[in-house]
């Protein structure tokens, strides 16, 4: 049986007067007694805040991107270790908006991936067709494409000790979300592609289903049987929404 992980992604939001709102309402919200295990994916200059203000809870700290490379003249970067220093256990890699906005390449999310694994953080490897992908029915070709750009370079023992997380691109942020039934056949897809190199791996690896996830629909995409929990967006930013969200896991 897997464990659910609802994860929230910050994404560029927050100060630290709001930063210390949320952590304090997410902190006292009993989440010890909730099946899925929590996390919250925050932006760099706040980690430290975070990690001071999660410290003895059980909700772990990730950050939403790291370097692929492990140190020196990369201006602007923040390695793996550097990650590990400020208490992360998670990292987002390959998130959409990275992938679109910032030249993220599948080669450069596998990378980025592998540098994670290495210092010892928990990547969560976000895949996702685009609204055109989708219509043109290759969803099944561009999230395998993604996810063996990982295989290849980190291999599917790496998987062992990591997370998936599939985020239709379409779903982001545009309140569409993928149909329990749409996003279950890509997360069993996503399993038996995984299969075909590690059957145990496979039946344990969290995939995660991200995309305009909120208390309203949560409970319908987290009992679908390859659905292991959520990445979080906007609603990952209301306390009261974000655990609504775990509380359904
Ligand atoms: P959303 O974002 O929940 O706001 O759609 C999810 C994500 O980008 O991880």
């Amino acid at each position: 049986m897997r464990t659910k992980l609802v994860a929230g992604n910050w994404k560029m939001n927050g100060s630290l007067a709001s930063n210390a709102h949320l952590l304090s309402a997410l902190t006292s919200g009993a989440v010890a007694s909730f099946n899925a295990k929590l996390a919250v994916c925050v932006p760099y200059p706040y980690l430290s805040q975070a990690n001071l203000a999660l410290a003895g809870t059980t909700i772990a700290l990730g950050a939403q991107d790291v370097s692929e490379h492990e140190k020196g003249a990369f201006t602007g970067e923040v390695s793996a270790a550097m990650l590990m220093d400020f208490g992360c256990r998670y990292v987002l890699v390959g998130h959409s908006e990275r992938r679109s906005f910032y030249g993220d390449t599948d080669a450069v999310v596998a990378a980025k991936f592998d540098a994670a694994c290495k210092a010892g953080l928990v990547p969560i490897l976000c895949v996702g067709e685009s609204l055109a992908e989708r219509e043109a029915g290759t969803t099944l070709q561009v999230v395998t494409r993604q996810l063996d750009a990982v295989l290849a370079k980190s291999g599917v023992a790496a998987l062992a000790a990591a997370v998936v997380a599939y985020e239709p691109v379409w779903a982001i942020g545009t309140g569409l979300t993928a149909t329990p039934a749409q996003a279950q056949e890509v997360h069993a897809q996503i399993r038996a592609r995984i299969a075909t190199e590690s059957i145990e791996i496979a039946a344990n690896v969290q995939i995660l289903y991200g995309g305009s996830m909120k208390p309203s629909n949560a409970a319908e995409l987290l009992c679908q049987s390859d659905i292991d929990g959520g990445l979080i967006g906007g609603a990952a930013l209301v306390a009261e929404d974000f655990l609504a969200i775990a509380k359904a896991a």
